[in-house]
């Protein structure tokens, strides 16, 4: 069924609002006249809503407010109704205590606005890590079509004129700074110029991952999500973006479920793997599969990731920014690479399918999007590994780690919190050494809201040793600009009594990325003596979001989600309920 037949069958979701002559349709013409729009506007348009989450407490989102004007443009050029709502803006490095429980509270607030309002379809401006995925978790539960625009971008400055990315930077001065190779002045000036623009990290941290993934889940127009923050070239996408939002609004397709079927989530998670992506996607992806029914699960990232090598040449795992990897030709150019990989029939917002976008793809610089045959780097970029410290599974970025220790035998160094590893990782009586396995617990979904903490330092002695990297292993997240040999989201978690909160100090510790296994070697009977006389950390959160969170908040293995938001509920407002206190004229 085309765009044309689909309008002439189906009534506008606004309609409901407004062409009904009755008081609610007086009612609410009237209130909208207020900003400008007439009775005819309003019965014979389609309304568009754009979901800004732009704030200037959060400087990846901050040219969000320009982006929303060259949509609402786009809008009007096509005969739409725009309508700008704010919602809640995550601002990842300034949120306390993180930005993570509260990925779940904003698609709260974008299913609840989105159902609420007479919209017939939504632009998603997002931009910062968080608001990515929150805003596509609350758009597919609430069913209404959707279009995916990224603030972009930015385009950080050096001091040294090289590829220093945003955070990727960040964390490899703090360690040179460790060591004594970077002087505290260095590191001051580097603080000033580090966060250059307006536009989310720049190298293939969680927001590019996200942002790139949506052109290739089909929510987001081709070959937007890569183009800077600051590029004239991103307005263009916008108003473009508010110009396709029409049509969807038109025609009410193609629809949620026409998009994110199991199709978009295995060319997501082949895209992911190809741009060794973050870690934090896999979270992300399993949060949105479980929304639209999509029954994804930890294997299926080892079974596409068995078959993808990292061929995006962009930090952290590779040299580029990420406007590098758009110049070359892109999204559309890296599923060009990836074709014979990609389910090729999947639909897309643009209104073709993935094969066709394909079909006009160039790949305009062979070094940084490489053919498969010749990959930045062979193997997986990204592994899940099961074992008795990780029952459920735990994840590793292979591509940003260090292969020798691929295979690895070491005693545990347990840390209960990460202020315990602030205060005593350079402390010699704890006997770190190169071969030790570092482990921090209590910093699960449930323990802590699950920060970014999974990146553990390494003692300064090591680093004065010239050692880089070491097994660490958490229930925490990492952020996706960061890199080393870390176990992260293991699941269960310690605070919930996974086997992680067993382990002591010199227990030992087996890696074995081959086999994919992650064990703790330690007899049963003397597990479960320690299982018994585990107990519960106390819960923190008396009242409010925590408390609701702390409460409903699955495991990693499923997504982090709130357990009563899986599921899709298309249209839950029934028509006499909807139509109020009044029946018609
Ligand atoms: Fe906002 Fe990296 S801090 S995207």
């Amino acid at each position: 069924m085309d765009d044309s037949q689909s309008r002439q069958r189906r009534p506008l979701r606004s309609a409901r609002w407004f062409r009904k002559d009755d008081l609610p349709g007086f009612v609410h013409r009237s209130t909208l006249s207020t900003v400008g729009w007439s009775r005819e506007d309003l019965m014979t348009r389609p309304v568009v809503g754009i979901l800004n989450t732009w704030s200037d407490i959060n400087p990846c989102n901050l040219n969000l407010r320009a982006l929303a004007e060259e949509v609402r443009i786009g809008i009007v050029e096509a005969g739409g109704i725009p309508f700008e709502v704010p919602l809640l803006s995550l601002s990842e490095n300034i949120i306390k205590p993180s930005s993570f429980p509260f990925r779940n509270l904003l698609s709260m607030d974008a299913e609840e606005c989105i159902r609420a309002y007479p919209f017939d379809a939504v632009v998603l401006l997002g931009g910062c890590d968080k608001t990515q995925p929150a805003l596509l978790m609350g758009a597919a539960s609430a069913g209404v079509p959707f279009i995916f625009l990224g603030s972009g971008p930015a385009t950080p400055r050096s001091l040294t004129g090289g590829n220093l990315a945003n955070a990727t930077g960040v964390w490899r001065l703090v360690d040179q700074l460790r060591a004594g190779q970077v002087s505290k002045a260095d590191f001051a000036a580097f603080e000033c110029s580090i966060m250059g623009t307006p536009g989310h990290c720049a190298e293939m941290g969680t927001a590019s991952s996200m942002s790139a993934i949506c052109e290739a889940l089909g929510v987001a127009l081709p070959g937007s999500s890569l183009v800077p923050a600051v590029d004239r070239r991103r307005n263009h996408v916008a108003r473009e973006v508010g110009r396709r939002s029409v049509q969807l609004a038109a025609a009410g397709s193609p629809s949620v479920d026409d998009i994110l079927d199991e199709r978009a989530f295995d060319n997501a998670i082949t895209l992911l793997c190809a741009v060794g992506g973050s870690t934090n996607v896999i979270i992300h992806l399993l949060a949105l599969a479980g929304r639209v029914g999509v029954p994804l699960t930890l294997d299926r990232f080892n079974e596409i990731g068995r078959r993808v090598p990292l061929i995006a040449n962009v930090q952290p795992a590779g040299e580029h920014l990420t406007e590098r990897l758009m110049t070359a030709g892109g999204v559309p150019a890296l599923l060009k690479r990836l074709k014979p990989l990609l389910h090729l029939d999947a639909r897309t917002i643009d209104g073709r399918t993935i094969g066709e976008i394909v079909e006009t793809a160039e790949v305009l610089d062979p070094d940084v999007i490489r053919p498969l045959e010749d990959p930045v780097r062979a193997g997986e970029t990204l592994v899940v590994v099961r074992g008795s410290l990780a029952p459920d599974g735990a994840v590793m970025k292979s591509c940003a780690a260090e292969p020798k220790l691929f295979r690895h035998r070491g005693p545990a160094v347990v840390f209960e919190d990460v202020q315990t590893i602030a205060d005593r990782i350079d402390d010699p009586a704890l006997g770190i050494e190169e071969n030790s396995v570092l482990i921090l617990r209590n910093a699960g979904p449930v323990g802590a809201a699950m920060p970014e903490w999974g990146m553990l330092p390494l003692p300064r002695k090591l680093l004065e040793r010239g050692v880089r990297d070491m097994v660490r292993i958490s229930d925490a997240r990492m952020s996706g600009t960061a890199y080393g040999t870390a176990l992260l989201h293991v699941s269960p978690e310690a605070a919930i009594g996974g086997p992680l909160a067993l382990v002591r100090n010199g227990d030992i510790i087996e890696l074995d990325v081959a086999a994919r296994r992650l064990d703790l070697c330690v007899e049963p009977n003397e597990l479960e003596r320690r299982r018994q006389a585990w107990r519960p950390p106390e819960r923190r959160h008396a009242r409010g979001y925590r408390r609701l969170y702390d409460q409903h908040v699955e495991q990693a293995h499923r997504g982090c989600d709130l357990d009563f938001l899986r599921g899709a509920d298309v249209e839950s407002l029934p028509e006499g309920l909807f139509d109020g206190w009044v029946g018609g004229w």
